[in-house]
Protein backbone atom coordinates (compact mmCIF):
# COMPACT_ATOMS: atom_id res chain seq x y z
CA UNK A 1 0.00 0.00 0.00
CA UNK A 2 1.27 3.25 -0.58
CA UNK A 3 1.86 5.66 2.37
CA UNK A 4 -0.83 8.09 1.41
CA UNK A 5 -3.44 5.55 1.67
CA UNK A 6 -4.87 3.35 4.03
CA UNK A 7 -7.30 1.26 3.06
CA UNK A 8 -8.87 -1.45 4.62
CA UNK A 9 -10.37 -4.74 3.13
CA UNK A 10 -12.41 -7.98 5.08
CA UNK A 11 -10.89 -11.35 4.43
CA UNK A 12 -11.74 -14.25 6.43
CA UNK A 13 -9.50 -14.07 9.72
CA UNK A 14 -8.15 -17.48 8.79
CA UNK A 15 -6.29 -16.32 5.34
CA UNK A 16 -4.86 -13.35 7.34
CA UNK A 17 -1.74 -15.26 7.68
CA UNK A 18 -1.34 -16.66 4.89
CA UNK A 19 -1.30 -13.18 2.95
CA UNK A 20 0.73 -11.56 5.17
CA UNK A 21 3.61 -13.76 5.60
CA UNK A 22 6.72 -12.38 3.70
CA UNK A 23 8.68 -13.76 0.79
CA UNK A 24 7.14 -16.82 -0.07
CA UNK A 25 6.41 -18.23 -3.62
CA UNK A 26 3.86 -20.37 -2.49
CA UNK A 27 0.16 -20.23 -0.85
CA UNK A 28 -2.19 -22.52 -1.24
CA UNK A 29 -5.56 -23.07 0.18
CA UNK A 30 -7.50 -26.15 0.27
CA UNK A 31 -10.67 -27.60 1.54
CA UNK A 32 -14.63 -27.91 1.27
CA UNK A 33 -17.04 -26.11 -0.90
CA UNK A 34 -18.20 -22.20 -0.36
CA UNK A 35 -15.47 -21.77 2.26
CA UNK A 36 -14.69 -18.25 1.02
CA UNK A 37 -11.49 -19.47 -1.13
CA UNK A 38 -12.13 -18.41 -4.97
CA UNK A 39 -13.36 -14.94 -3.68
CA UNK A 40 -10.72 -13.99 -1.51
CA UNK A 41 -7.84 -15.22 -3.83
CA UNK A 42 -9.53 -13.08 -6.57
CA UNK A 43 -9.17 -10.00 -3.93
CA UNK A 44 -5.93 -10.43 -3.05
CA UNK A 45 -4.73 -10.59 -6.95
CA UNK A 46 -6.04 -7.51 -7.47
CA UNK A 47 -4.15 -6.22 -4.33
CA UNK A 48 -1.15 -7.71 -5.27
CA UNK A 49 -1.34 -6.23 -9.00
CA UNK A 50 -1.96 -2.84 -7.30
CA UNK A 51 1.04 -2.86 -5.31
CA UNK A 52 3.43 -4.78 -7.86
CA UNK A 53 2.38 -1.47 -9.83
CA UNK A 54 2.72 1.28 -7.45
CA UNK A 55 5.98 -0.64 -6.91
CA UNK A 56 7.11 0.11 -10.13
CA UNK A 57 6.55 -3.84 -11.53
CA UNK A 58 5.14 -4.33 -14.66
CA UNK A 59 3.80 -7.92 -15.99
CA UNK A 60 0.96 -10.67 -16.16
CA UNK A 61 -1.12 -11.81 -13.40
CA UNK A 62 -2.12 -15.29 -14.41
CA UNK A 63 -5.46 -16.66 -13.75
CA UNK A 64 -5.46 -20.56 -14.14
CA UNK A 65 -7.39 -23.45 -14.12
CA UNK A 66 -7.09 -27.16 -15.85
CA UNK A 67 -9.78 -26.49 -18.19
CA UNK A 68 -10.40 -23.25 -19.83
CA UNK A 69 -11.95 -22.83 -23.36
CA UNK A 70 -13.06 -19.90 -23.18
CA UNK A 71 -13.35 -16.34 -20.86
CA UNK A 72 -16.62 -17.17 -19.46
CA UNK A 73 -14.83 -20.50 -17.99
CA UNK A 74 -12.13 -18.53 -16.08
CA UNK A 75 -11.54 -16.71 -12.96
CA UNK A 76 -12.15 -13.22 -14.84
CA UNK A 77 -15.38 -12.77 -13.84
CA UNK A 78 -14.80 -13.31 -9.76
CA UNK A 79 -11.60 -11.10 -9.95
CA UNK A 80 -13.69 -7.98 -11.79
CA UNK A 81 -16.55 -9.01 -8.98
CA UNK A 82 -13.77 -8.62 -6.29
CA UNK A 83 -12.35 -5.38 -7.86
CA UNK A 84 -15.96 -3.91 -8.01
CA UNK A 85 -16.02 -4.71 -4.72
CA UNK A 86 -13.62 -2.72 -3.33
CA UNK A 87 -13.30 1.35 -4.31
CA UNK A 88 -9.87 2.28 -4.47
CA UNK A 89 -9.60 -1.42 -6.46
CA UNK A 90 -12.36 0.15 -8.66
CA UNK A 91 -10.52 3.08 -9.46
CA UNK A 92 -7.15 1.79 -9.84
CA UNK A 93 -7.82 -1.16 -12.30
CA UNK A 94 -10.06 -0.22 -16.11
CA UNK A 95 -11.58 -3.30 -17.27
CA UNK A 96 -13.33 -4.52 -20.46
CA UNK A 97 -15.22 -7.37 -21.67
CA UNK A 98 -11.94 -9.20 -21.89
CA UNK A 99 -9.41 -7.63 -19.99
CA UNK A 100 -8.13 -6.38 -16.92
CA UNK A 101 -5.20 -4.14 -15.94
CA UNK A 102 -3.94 -1.28 -14.05
CA UNK A 103 -4.96 2.14 -15.28
CA UNK A 104 -1.16 2.52 -15.49
CA UNK A 105 -0.85 -0.34 -17.90
CA UNK A 106 2.21 -2.00 -15.30
CA UNK A 107 -0.17 -4.86 -14.68
CA UNK A 108 -2.49 -6.81 -16.81
CA UNK A 109 -4.48 -10.08 -16.37
CA UNK A 110 -4.10 -13.43 -18.40
CA UNK A 111 -6.23 -16.20 -18.35
CA UNK A 112 -5.61 -19.69 -19.59
CA UNK A 113 -6.20 -23.43 -19.19
CA UNK A 114 -3.24 -25.45 -17.81
CA UNK A 115 -5.00 -28.66 -19.76
CA UNK A 116 -5.06 -27.19 -23.38
CA UNK A 117 -2.73 -24.04 -23.25
CA UNK A 118 0.32 -24.43 -21.35
CA UNK A 119 2.93 -24.53 -24.01
CA UNK A 120 1.32 -20.89 -24.85
CA UNK A 121 1.52 -19.97 -21.39
CA UNK A 122 5.18 -20.80 -21.71
CA UNK A 123 5.96 -17.97 -23.80
CA UNK A 124 3.64 -15.69 -21.89
CA UNK A 125 6.33 -12.88 -20.62
CA UNK A 126 6.70 -12.05 -17.53
CA UNK A 127 4.18 -13.67 -14.89
CA UNK A 128 4.20 -11.89 -11.69
CA UNK A 129 1.23 -13.70 -9.99
CA UNK A 130 0.05 -17.32 -11.12
CA UNK A 131 -3.04 -18.53 -9.21
CA UNK A 132 -4.66 -21.57 -10.35
CA UNK A 133 -8.02 -22.43 -8.88
CA UNK A 134 -9.48 -25.47 -9.01
CA UNK A 135 -6.35 -26.93 -9.32
CA UNK A 136 -7.55 -31.07 -7.87
CA UNK A 137 -6.71 -32.07 -11.27
CA UNK A 138 -3.80 -30.38 -12.67
CA UNK A 139 -1.30 -33.04 -13.20
CA UNK A 140 2.79 -33.66 -12.00
CA UNK A 141 3.58 -32.81 -15.79
CA UNK A 142 1.56 -29.54 -15.67
CA UNK A 143 2.89 -28.39 -12.27
CA UNK A 144 6.62 -29.30 -13.47
CA UNK A 145 5.88 -27.61 -17.07
CA UNK A 146 4.21 -24.05 -15.15
CA UNK A 147 5.76 -23.44 -12.13
CA UNK A 148 9.51 -22.95 -13.68
CA UNK A 149 7.15 -20.23 -16.29
CA UNK A 150 6.51 -18.34 -13.69
CA UNK A 151 9.89 -17.11 -13.03
CA UNK A 152 9.80 -12.89 -12.53
CA UNK A 153 12.04 -11.69 -9.73
CA UNK A 154 9.70 -12.30 -6.13
CA UNK A 155 7.00 -13.90 -8.32
CA UNK A 156 4.61 -15.87 -6.62
CA UNK A 157 2.08 -18.95 -7.34
CA UNK A 158 -1.44 -19.16 -5.42
CA UNK A 159 -3.02 -22.28 -5.66
CA UNK A 160 -6.52 -23.22 -4.33
CA UNK A 161 -7.93 -26.63 -4.76
CA UNK A 162 -11.31 -28.93 -3.49
CA UNK A 163 -9.12 -32.01 -2.79
CA UNK A 164 -10.12 -35.19 -4.11
CA UNK A 165 -7.31 -37.78 -4.39
CA UNK A 166 -4.89 -38.33 -1.75
CA UNK A 167 -2.57 -38.84 -4.22
CA UNK A 168 -3.20 -35.50 -6.02
CA UNK A 169 0.12 -33.51 -7.35
CA UNK A 170 -1.18 -30.61 -5.92
CA UNK A 171 -2.25 -31.87 -3.22
CA UNK A 172 1.12 -33.96 -2.45
CA UNK A 173 2.94 -30.35 -3.29
CA UNK A 174 0.60 -27.79 -1.93
CA UNK A 175 -1.40 -29.18 0.69
CA UNK A 176 0.97 -28.43 3.72
CA UNK A 177 0.71 -26.19 6.43
CA UNK A 178 4.90 -24.62 5.26
CA UNK A 179 7.44 -25.60 2.28
CA UNK A 180 10.67 -25.32 2.54
CA UNK A 181 13.29 -25.44 -0.04
CA UNK A 182 14.95 -28.88 0.11
CA UNK A 183 18.34 -27.39 -0.17
CA UNK A 184 19.10 -24.16 2.05
CA UNK A 185 15.76 -25.31 4.38
CA UNK A 186 14.73 -21.61 3.71
CA UNK A 187 10.17 -21.49 3.92
CA UNK A 188 9.37 -21.04 1.05
CA UNK A 189 5.37 -21.77 1.00
CA UNK A 190 2.43 -21.54 3.05
CA UNK A 191 -0.78 -23.03 3.29
CA UNK A 192 -3.91 -23.50 5.24
CA UNK A 193 -7.50 -25.19 5.34
CA UNK A 194 -10.60 -23.38 4.65
CA UNK A 195 -13.88 -24.75 5.25
CA UNK A 196 -17.47 -23.40 5.58
CA UNK A 197 -17.23 -22.78 9.15
CA UNK A 198 -14.48 -20.28 8.42
CA UNK A 199 -16.00 -18.48 6.45
CA UNK A 200 -17.60 -15.47 7.99
CA UNK A 201 -19.75 -15.24 4.94
CA UNK A 202 -21.07 -18.41 4.20
CA UNK A 203 -24.40 -17.75 2.36
CA UNK A 204 -28.11 -19.05 3.15
CA UNK A 205 -28.13 -21.26 0.28
CA UNK A 206 -24.88 -23.03 0.96
CA UNK A 207 -26.30 -24.00 4.04
CA UNK A 208 -29.51 -25.55 3.08
CA UNK A 209 -27.68 -27.49 0.82
CA UNK A 210 -25.17 -28.52 3.46
CA UNK A 211 -27.52 -29.76 5.97
CA UNK A 212 -29.06 -31.55 3.14
CA UNK A 213 -26.15 -32.86 2.18
CA UNK A 214 -25.60 -34.22 6.50
CA UNK A 215 -28.75 -35.61 6.16
CA UNK A 216 -28.51 -37.31 2.98
CA UNK A 217 -24.75 -38.36 2.56
CA UNK A 218 -22.92 -41.04 3.56
CA UNK A 219 -20.22 -39.25 6.38
CA UNK A 220 -17.20 -39.83 3.95
CA UNK A 221 -19.03 -38.03 1.33
CA UNK A 222 -20.04 -35.20 3.27
CA UNK A 223 -16.95 -34.83 4.43
CA UNK A 224 -15.04 -34.64 1.25
CA UNK A 225 -17.94 -31.89 0.28
CA UNK A 226 -17.55 -29.85 3.03
CA UNK A 227 -14.89 -30.78 5.35
CA UNK A 228 -11.92 -31.01 2.57
CA UNK A 229 -11.56 -35.09 3.55
CA UNK A 230 -9.87 -37.04 0.29
CA UNK A 231 -12.82 -38.74 -1.09
CA UNK A 232 -11.93 -42.55 -0.28
CA UNK A 233 -15.08 -44.06 -1.00
CA UNK A 234 -13.18 -46.76 -3.65
CA UNK A 235 -14.52 -49.67 -2.74
CA UNK A 236 -18.36 -48.34 -2.39
CA UNK A 237 -17.82 -46.55 -5.47
CA UNK A 238 -19.56 -48.63 -8.52
CA UNK A 239 -17.73 -47.07 -11.31
CA UNK A 240 -14.63 -47.29 -9.47
CA UNK A 241 -11.42 -48.21 -12.33
CA UNK A 242 -14.06 -48.08 -14.71
CA UNK A 243 -13.64 -44.45 -16.47
CA UNK A 244 -11.83 -41.93 -17.19
CA UNK A 245 -12.19 -38.28 -18.58
CA UNK A 246 -10.88 -38.06 -21.75
CA UNK A 247 -11.40 -35.13 -25.84
CA UNK A 248 -12.66 -37.34 -28.33
CA UNK A 249 -14.11 -36.77 -31.54
CA UNK A 250 -16.82 -39.95 -32.47
CA UNK A 251 -16.38 -41.34 -35.81
CA UNK A 252 -19.63 -41.73 -36.71
CA UNK A 253 -18.88 -44.42 -39.77
CA UNK A 254 -17.04 -46.49 -37.43
CA UNK A 255 -18.58 -46.49 -34.07
CA UNK A 256 -21.95 -47.77 -33.17
CA UNK A 257 -23.69 -45.37 -31.72
CA UNK A 258 -24.95 -42.85 -31.06
CA UNK A 259 -27.29 -43.90 -27.96
CA UNK A 260 -29.21 -41.13 -26.57
CA UNK A 261 -31.13 -41.22 -23.19
CA UNK A 262 -33.60 -39.06 -21.14
CA UNK A 263 -34.65 -39.30 -17.29
CA UNK A 264 -36.95 -36.73 -16.67
CA UNK A 265 -36.56 -34.72 -13.45
CA UNK A 266 -38.88 -34.13 -10.52
CA UNK A 267 -38.75 -30.57 -7.87
CA UNK A 268 -35.20 -31.26 -7.05
CA UNK A 269 -34.12 -33.76 -9.39
CA UNK A 270 -32.43 -32.77 -12.92
CA UNK A 271 -33.74 -33.92 -16.19
CA UNK A 272 -30.54 -35.32 -17.63
CA UNK A 273 -29.58 -36.69 -21.43
CA UNK A 274 -26.32 -37.76 -22.46
CA UNK A 275 -25.10 -39.23 -25.73
CA UNK A 276 -22.76 -42.21 -26.00
CA UNK A 277 -21.28 -44.37 -28.47
CA UNK A 278 -19.70 -47.86 -28.40
CA UNK A 279 -16.26 -48.73 -30.14
CA UNK A 280 -13.70 -50.66 -29.31
CA UNK A 281 -15.17 -52.55 -26.67
CA UNK A 282 -15.49 -49.06 -24.52
CA UNK A 283 -18.21 -46.80 -24.29
CA UNK A 284 -17.88 -43.04 -25.05
CA UNK A 285 -19.69 -40.68 -23.26
CA UNK A 286 -19.93 -37.71 -25.57
CA UNK A 287 -22.37 -34.95 -24.66
CA UNK A 288 -24.52 -34.48 -21.76
CA UNK A 289 -26.83 -31.93 -20.67
CA UNK A 290 -29.35 -31.32 -17.81
CA UNK A 291 -30.67 -28.86 -15.90
CA UNK A 292 -33.33 -28.60 -12.14
CA UNK A 293 -36.61 -27.23 -12.71
CA UNK A 294 -36.55 -27.67 -16.68
CA UNK A 295 -40.23 -26.98 -17.73
CA UNK A 296 -41.77 -29.59 -20.36
CA UNK A 297 -41.89 -27.21 -22.77
CA UNK A 298 -38.63 -25.93 -22.42
CA UNK A 299 -36.95 -29.61 -22.60
CA UNK A 300 -36.61 -29.45 -26.57
CA UNK A 301 -34.99 -25.91 -26.84
CA UNK A 302 -32.60 -26.57 -23.73
CA UNK A 303 -30.87 -30.10 -24.71
CA UNK A 304 -30.65 -29.47 -28.47
CA UNK A 305 -28.26 -26.56 -27.74
CA UNK A 306 -26.20 -28.86 -25.59
CA UNK A 307 -26.36 -31.85 -27.44
CA UNK A 308 -26.45 -30.93 -31.39
CA UNK A 309 -28.86 -32.96 -33.52
CA UNK A 310 -30.38 -34.30 -30.96
CA UNK A 311 -34.00 -34.89 -32.64
CA UNK A 312 -32.45 -36.62 -35.34
CA UNK A 313 -31.46 -39.91 -33.59
CA UNK A 314 -32.99 -42.11 -31.36
CA UNK A 315 -33.50 -41.23 -27.42
CA UNK A 316 -34.97 -43.70 -24.94
CA UNK A 317 -36.78 -41.92 -22.07
CA UNK A 318 -37.84 -43.21 -18.82
CA UNK A 319 -41.23 -45.13 -19.64
CA UNK A 320 -43.05 -43.77 -16.16
CA UNK A 321 -43.73 -40.60 -18.12
CA UNK A 322 -45.44 -41.66 -20.89
CA UNK A 323 -47.55 -38.38 -21.19
CA UNK A 324 -44.18 -36.56 -21.16
CA UNK A 325 -42.56 -38.82 -23.87
CA UNK A 326 -45.19 -38.00 -26.43
CA UNK A 327 -45.58 -33.89 -25.39
CA UNK A 328 -41.92 -34.09 -26.15
CA UNK A 329 -42.90 -35.91 -29.64
CA UNK A 330 -44.68 -33.34 -30.55
CA UNK A 331 -42.39 -30.47 -29.45
CA UNK A 332 -39.79 -31.81 -31.88
CA UNK A 333 -37.92 -34.71 -30.40
CA UNK A 334 -39.33 -37.37 -33.03
CA UNK A 335 -37.38 -40.34 -32.46
CA UNK A 336 -38.17 -40.30 -28.79
CA UNK A 337 -39.32 -43.23 -27.38
CA UNK A 338 -39.87 -45.41 -23.70
CA UNK A 339 -37.56 -47.42 -22.64
CA UNK A 340 -38.81 -50.61 -21.16
CA UNK A 341 -36.58 -50.91 -17.81
CA UNK A 342 -38.57 -54.03 -15.59
CA UNK A 343 -36.93 -56.16 -12.94
CA UNK A 344 -33.68 -55.47 -12.15
CA UNK A 345 -33.09 -52.93 -15.08
CA UNK A 346 -30.88 -51.42 -12.58
CA UNK A 347 -28.43 -53.57 -11.57
CA UNK A 348 -28.24 -54.87 -15.45
CA UNK A 349 -27.76 -51.54 -16.54
CA UNK A 350 -25.02 -50.86 -14.07
CA UNK A 351 -23.88 -54.52 -15.12
CA UNK A 352 -23.92 -52.94 -18.60
CA UNK A 353 -21.57 -50.54 -18.13
CA UNK A 354 -19.53 -51.73 -15.84
CA UNK A 355 -18.87 -54.16 -18.47
CA UNK A 356 -16.89 -52.43 -20.85
CA UNK A 357 -13.14 -52.19 -21.16
CA UNK A 358 -13.36 -48.70 -20.16
CA UNK A 359 -15.88 -45.57 -20.41
CA UNK A 360 -14.57 -42.52 -21.30
CA UNK A 361 -16.13 -39.28 -20.06
CA UNK A 362 -15.78 -36.29 -22.72
CA UNK A 363 -14.48 -33.49 -20.69
CA UNK A 364 -17.32 -31.30 -21.52
CA UNK A 365 -19.56 -33.66 -19.70
CA UNK A 366 -18.69 -32.37 -15.94
CA UNK A 367 -22.47 -33.62 -14.75
CA UNK A 368 -21.78 -37.38 -15.75
CA UNK A 369 -18.41 -37.30 -14.54
CA UNK A 370 -19.46 -36.36 -11.13
CA UNK A 371 -22.07 -38.94 -11.02
CA UNK A 372 -19.29 -41.78 -12.07
CA UNK A 373 -17.75 -40.66 -9.16
CA UNK A 374 -20.13 -40.18 -6.48
CA UNK A 375 -22.77 -43.12 -7.65
CA UNK A 376 -22.25 -46.06 -4.77
CA UNK A 377 -23.18 -48.74 -2.43
CA UNK A 378 -24.11 -48.34 1.07
CA UNK A 379 -21.39 -49.06 3.23
CA UNK A 380 -22.92 -49.99 6.65
CA UNK A 381 -22.20 -47.18 9.40
CA UNK A 382 -20.91 -49.35 12.07
CA UNK A 383 -19.45 -51.90 10.48
CA UNK A 384 -18.17 -50.05 7.13
CA UNK A 385 -18.98 -52.80 5.53
CA UNK A 386 -20.05 -52.15 1.78
CA UNK A 387 -24.05 -53.62 0.83
CA UNK A 388 -25.47 -54.93 -2.53
CA UNK A 389 -27.55 -51.83 -1.71
CA UNK A 390 -27.47 -49.06 -4.79
CA UNK A 391 -27.80 -45.59 -2.94
CA UNK A 392 -30.62 -44.00 -4.92
CA UNK A 393 -28.09 -40.53 -5.69
CA UNK A 394 -25.81 -38.71 -8.40
CA UNK A 395 -27.84 -41.45 -10.53
CA UNK A 396 -29.75 -39.00 -13.20
CA UNK A 397 -27.47 -38.91 -16.36
CA UNK A 398 -26.61 -42.86 -14.89
CA UNK A 399 -30.38 -43.46 -15.63
CA UNK A 400 -30.28 -41.97 -19.12
CA UNK A 401 -27.24 -43.83 -20.16
CA UNK A 402 -29.11 -47.06 -19.09
CA UNK A 403 -31.85 -46.52 -20.73
CA UNK A 404 -29.81 -45.35 -24.01
CA UNK A 405 -28.14 -48.68 -23.91
CA UNK A 406 -30.62 -51.10 -23.01
CA UNK A 407 -31.58 -51.80 -26.09
CA UNK A 408 -27.66 -52.59 -26.94
CA UNK A 409 -27.22 -54.55 -23.94
CA UNK A 410 -29.52 -56.95 -25.16
CA UNK A 411 -28.09 -57.15 -28.86
CA UNK A 412 -24.80 -57.93 -27.12
CA UNK A 413 -26.39 -60.73 -24.75
CA UNK A 414 -28.58 -62.58 -27.52
CA UNK A 415 -25.16 -62.12 -29.58
CA UNK A 416 -23.04 -63.98 -26.96
CA UNK A 417 -24.91 -65.74 -24.10
CA UNK A 418 -22.17 -65.08 -22.00
CA UNK A 419 -23.62 -62.00 -21.34
CA UNK A 420 -22.53 -58.53 -20.10
CA UNK A 421 -19.59 -60.02 -18.60
CA UNK A 422 -17.84 -60.47 -21.74
CA UNK A 423 -15.28 -58.47 -23.65
CA UNK A 424 -16.24 -59.11 -27.45
CA UNK A 425 -19.14 -56.60 -28.68
CA UNK A 426 -21.60 -58.00 -31.05
CA UNK A 427 -21.29 -56.41 -34.39
N1 LIG B 1 -15.62 -11.33 1.02
C1 LIG B 1 -16.86 -11.80 0.89
N2 LIG B 1 -17.90 -10.99 0.97
C2 LIG B 1 -19.15 -11.46 0.84
N3 LIG B 1 -19.46 -12.75 0.62
C3 LIG B 1 -18.47 -13.61 0.52
C4 LIG B 1 -17.10 -13.19 0.64
N4 LIG B 1 -16.33 -14.29 0.52
C5 LIG B 1 -17.17 -15.33 0.32
N5 LIG B 1 -18.45 -14.92 0.32
C6 LIG B 1 -19.65 -15.81 0.16
O1 LIG B 1 -19.25 -17.14 0.32
C7 LIG B 1 -19.55 -17.90 -0.86
C8 LIG B 1 -18.47 -18.93 -1.10
O2 LIG B 1 -17.26 -18.26 -1.39
P1 LIG B 1 -16.26 -18.84 -2.50
O3 LIG B 1 -16.94 -19.09 -3.76
O4 LIG B 1 -15.09 -17.94 -2.50
O5 LIG B 1 -15.89 -20.22 -1.81
P2 LIG B 1 -14.95 -21.39 -2.34
O6 LIG B 1 -14.22 -21.85 -1.16
O7 LIG B 1 -14.19 -20.94 -3.52
O8 LIG B 1 -16.05 -22.45 -2.73
P3 LIG B 1 -15.93 -23.68 -3.73
O9 LIG B 1 -15.12 -24.69 -3.01
O10 LIG B 1 -17.35 -24.08 -3.90
O11 LIG B 1 -15.28 -23.17 -4.98
C9 LIG B 1 -19.69 -16.89 -1.95
O12 LIG B 1 -20.54 -17.34 -2.97
C10 LIG B 1 -20.26 -15.70 -1.20
O13 LIG B 1 -21.65 -15.86 -1.06
MG1 LIG C 1 -14.05 -21.77 -5.46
Amino acid sequence: MSKQQKVQIELPPKLIPLFSEPNVRYRSSWGGRGSGKTRTFALMTAIKGYMYAEAGVSGLILGAREFMNTLSESSMEEIKQAIRSVPFLKDYYEMGENFIRTKNRRVSYGFAGLRHNLDSIKSKARILLCWVDEAETVSEIAWRKLLPTVREEDSEVWITWNPERRDSATSRRFRHDQIFDDLTGELIGVGVEMNYSDNPWFPEVLEIERRQDKANLDDETYRWIWEGDYLELSEAQIFRNKYEVMDFVPDSQKWDGPYQGLDFGFSQDPTAATRSWIYDDCLWIEYDAGAVGLELDDTVEFLSKLIPDIGLYPIYADNARPESISHLSRKGLKRIRACEKGKGSVEDGIAFIRSFKRVYIHTRCKETLNEFKNYSYKKDRITDEVLPIIIDAFNHYIDSLRYALEKASKGRKRANPAGAGSRTFAQ
